[in-house]
C-alpha cells in the first residue's frame, strides 16, 4: 500500500515551477493512482487555458473555480492530486488541502524557480513588467501558507521529476502521523 491507511490520497503544493504536476503523474503512474489536477480540471471544465481564463474573467473567478475544483475532490481517495501554486491563499483551500490527504511541499530556491518557469509564458502572474520581482514577493508571502498545510516537505532544486519522485516516495514510506516530519 503506498500510502498509509489514515491518508487517502496525496496531494502536492508548492510554487510554480516546482514540478508538481509532473511529479504527480510519475507518482500516479508508480502506484496505480489516478492523477488529479486543479489547473486541468479547470482548463477542462472551461475549455480554455489557465491564461485565458485570467484574462476573460479574471483572477478572483479563477480563485472560485480552484476552490470548486478542491470540493469537488473531496469525493476522491487513491488519487495523486497536484494543485495551482496559489491555491493555499484561501484559508477554505487550506483546510480542504489537509482533508484530501497526505499534502507534499515541493521547494525550491527561487534561482531554480526562475530558471523552471522563464521557459514558458503560459503563467499569468508572471506576465508583469518584472516577473523576477514578482517571483520574490509571492515566495515570501506563500512559503508560510504551503509551510501550514505540508505534512512533508521535499527539495527539488537540482533534480530531475523522477528523482523528486523518488523522494516523495520514500518520506512517504517513512510518514506516520504525529511522527516523521510531521509539522502539526
Ligand atoms: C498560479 C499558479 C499556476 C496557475 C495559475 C496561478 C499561482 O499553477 O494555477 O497560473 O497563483 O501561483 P502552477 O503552480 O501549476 O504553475
Amino acid at each position: 500500500m503506498p500510502l498509509p491507511a489514515s491518508a487517502r490520497n496525496l496531494v502536492l503544493v508548492g510554487f510554480m515551477g516546482s514540478g508538481k504536476s509532473s511529479v504527480g503523474r510519475e507518482i500516479a503512474r508508480r502506484w496505480g493512482y489516478r492523477f488529479l489536477d486543479t489547473d486541468l480540471a479547470i482548463r477542462q471544465k472551461h475549455g480554455k487555458t489557465i491564461s485565458e481564463i485570467f484574462e476573460s474573467s479574471g483572477e478572483a473567478f479563477f480563485r472560485d473555480e480552484e476552490n470548486l475544483a478542491l470540493q469537488h475532490f473531496q469525493a476522491s481517495s487513491g488519487a495523486v492530486i497536484a494543485t495551482g501554486g496559489g491555491i493555499v491563499l484561501q484559508l477554505r483551500n487550506r483546510a480542504l488541502l489537509r482533508s484530501l490527504g497526505l499534502v507534499v511541499w515541493l521547494t525550491a530556491t527561487e534561482e531554480v524557480i526562475w530558471e523552471r518557469v522563464s521557459r514558458n509564458r503560459n503563467r499569468p502572474l508572471l506576465k508583469s513588467g518584472n516577473p523576477r520581482a514578482t517571483i520574490t514577493n509571492l515566495m515570501t508571502l506563500r512559503n508560510r501558507l504551503y509551510h501550514s498545510v505540508a505534512d512533508i516537505t521535499v527539495e527539488t532544486s537540482g533534480l530531475t521529476h523522477q528523482q523528486v519522485a523518488d523522494q516523495v516516495v520514500a518520506a512517504v514510506t517513512l510518514w506516520s502521523p504525529g511522527g516523521y516530519e510531521n509539522n502539526h
